[in-house]
């Protein structure tokens, strides 16, 4: 047995910080002088140093000390394309002429390896330099692809949902799938990867747009085959999408029922983005226990609209929910850059709902709630995103038994400024030890900071990224 021990000051969720409106620290756990024990990459003690070294005593002596920084479990991406890596910022496009001329054509040479091997790499190492330690990620529409980015996830000990993209139509013949062809390589895949290790397979079809109705069904056979297998897609991202989408369907009433015809929607569902979707979509993706993923980068970069937030996590009858870079239609790899969009989204929404434009549009219950503070901001990309994904009894903080996947964030980085920023909110030594200035400069890191507050990433009790080099 592999055994390894971080000192430090701890700090992570136990519950959604939405349920505790100005009582945030009710869903907090913090520990300012910490031990946590792993072995096997399990967490096998966590809390109070002087309590766990009394315990763990071999454990405490051989402990790596991680001073003057504050330790968060590791950031979950809902909601990422593996193979959009190095088309990252292309320019000028929304999100159907995007795919036609950047994402069709650079995927397609995903089908090489010899292609696809390098970018993979690259991807896993951008993800690590982010403190993003599991994601749900598209790979294409081909087998080898997918297997390659299963294979590089397990060299590094990841935690990944991934699937073959389902695609067969509204893009060039020489990259889609048939129906066959799909279930044929999910099945091998499934077979060969899905519960091993950390991997788990989704049924990915690209959208309802991009999927003959015998692609749906192929979708639908996969997950009766598989009931408790994740199904991963866009939903009403954008509005030409949705009308493209609903236009093939005339039989349902909105996007979503596209889905739920095919028998897509329960459990384990992700829709990526769910700009658009409306209030009776709301309801039933509430009422199967469905999630959407977030992805401000995204919806501002190509320009998709605003997601309604403050809708999404409605105390009665909110769903499921996971922040998403959606790399490359998000412009960034780090998910503290979601958070500072993802912020800015919730106070653009706030225009709308203060009643200033229209007083008839008045919402101020959900108005509050889109406004992203420190402790929704990181549970939603960490315990948040973990549940949205039904992989909270696996990741997403220290509780004992889950997996060790954590980060150690540097309140001081960032870009020029951001030092100076957060000395006016903590100028003491070592990190502060109430959670007023921990909150404080958690949402410095968001609102000033960047991806460079990143200082280690350890996945499954192991340092894998390290910002000051080796
Ligand atoms: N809808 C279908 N495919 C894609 C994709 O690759 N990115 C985004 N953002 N939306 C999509
Ligand atoms: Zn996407």
């Amino acid at each position: 047995m592999t055994t390894t021990a971080v000192r430090g000051t701890f700090l992570d969720f136990v519950d959604d910080p939405w349920k505790h409106v100005g009582d945030e620290a009710a869903a907090t756990r913090f520990v300012h002088d910490g031990l946590l024990v792993v072995e096997d990459g399990i967490i096998a003690d966590f809390g109070p140093y002087p309590e766990v070294a009394a315990r763990r005593p071999d454990a405490a002596a051989a402990a790596t000390v991680i001073a003057d920084r504050l330790i968060l479990p590791g950031f979950v991406d809902g909601h990422i394309h593996v193979p959009q890596t190095r088309i990252l910022g292309a320019y000028g496009e929304q999100l159907l002429p995007w795919l036609q001329k950047w994402v069709f054509p650079e995927e397609r040479k995903y089908f090489d390896p010899e292609y696809a091997i390098p970018g993979i790499e690259r991807f896993f190492d951008n993800l690590l330099a982010s403190g993003t330690t599991s994601c749900q990620a598209f790979t294409t529409a081909k087998r080898i692809t997918t297997e390659l980015v299963f294979e590089e996830a397990a060299r590094r000990d990841m935690r990944i949902i991934a699937g073959v993209t389902a695609i067969d139509q509204h893009a060039p013949d020489w990259f889609t799938t048939t129906p066959e062809q799909f279930v044929a390589d999910s099945r091998e895949l499934i077979a060969r990867y899905h519960g091993v290790g950390r991997s788990l397979y989704a049924i990915t079809p690209r959208f309802a747009y991009g999927a003959s109705v015998e692609l749906l069904e192929a979708c639908r056979l996969l997950k009766q085959e598989h009931p408790d297998m994740h199904v991963h897609t866009h939903i009403s991202e954008n509005p030409s999408e949705v009308r493209g989408a609903t236009q093939l369907h005339p039989d349902c009433t909105d996007y979503l029922g596209i889905y739920e015809k095919f028998d897509l929607v329960g459990p384990r569902f992700t829709g990526g983005h769910g700009v658009w979707i409306t209030n009776p979509e709301y309801q039933r993706l509430h009422d199967a226990g469905a999630a959407l993923t977030f992805c401000p980068c995204s919806n501002l970069y190509l320009g998709s609209g605003l997601f309604r937030l403050g809708r999404a996590k409605d105390p009665v009858n909110g769903i499921r929910l996971t922040f998403g870079t959606d790399m490359g239609g998000g412009n960034r790899f780090s998910m503290i850059h979601v958070l500072d969009d993802a912020y800015k989204v919730g106070m653009l929404n706030n225009t709308l709902l203060d009643g200033s434009v229209d007083p008839v549009d008045q919402d101020l219950a959900e108005s509050q709630r889109n406004k992203l503070n420190w402790a929704r901001a990181f549970y939603s990309i960490t315990l948040g995103g973990a549940h949205g994904l039904y992989l909270d009894d696996r990741i997403g903080n220290f509780d004992l038994g889950k997996e060790a996947d954590f980060v150690a964030l540097d309140w001081t980085a960032g870009p020029p400024g951001a030092d100076w920023h957060a000395s006016l909110l903590w100028d003491g030594t070592g990190a502060p030890d109430d959670l007023e200035t921990v909150g404080e400069l958690l949402f410095a890191m968001m609102a000033v900071g960047d991806e460079r507050v990143v200082a280690e990433t350890w996945v499954a009790g192991r340092r894998r990224y390290r910002r000051d080099g080796a």
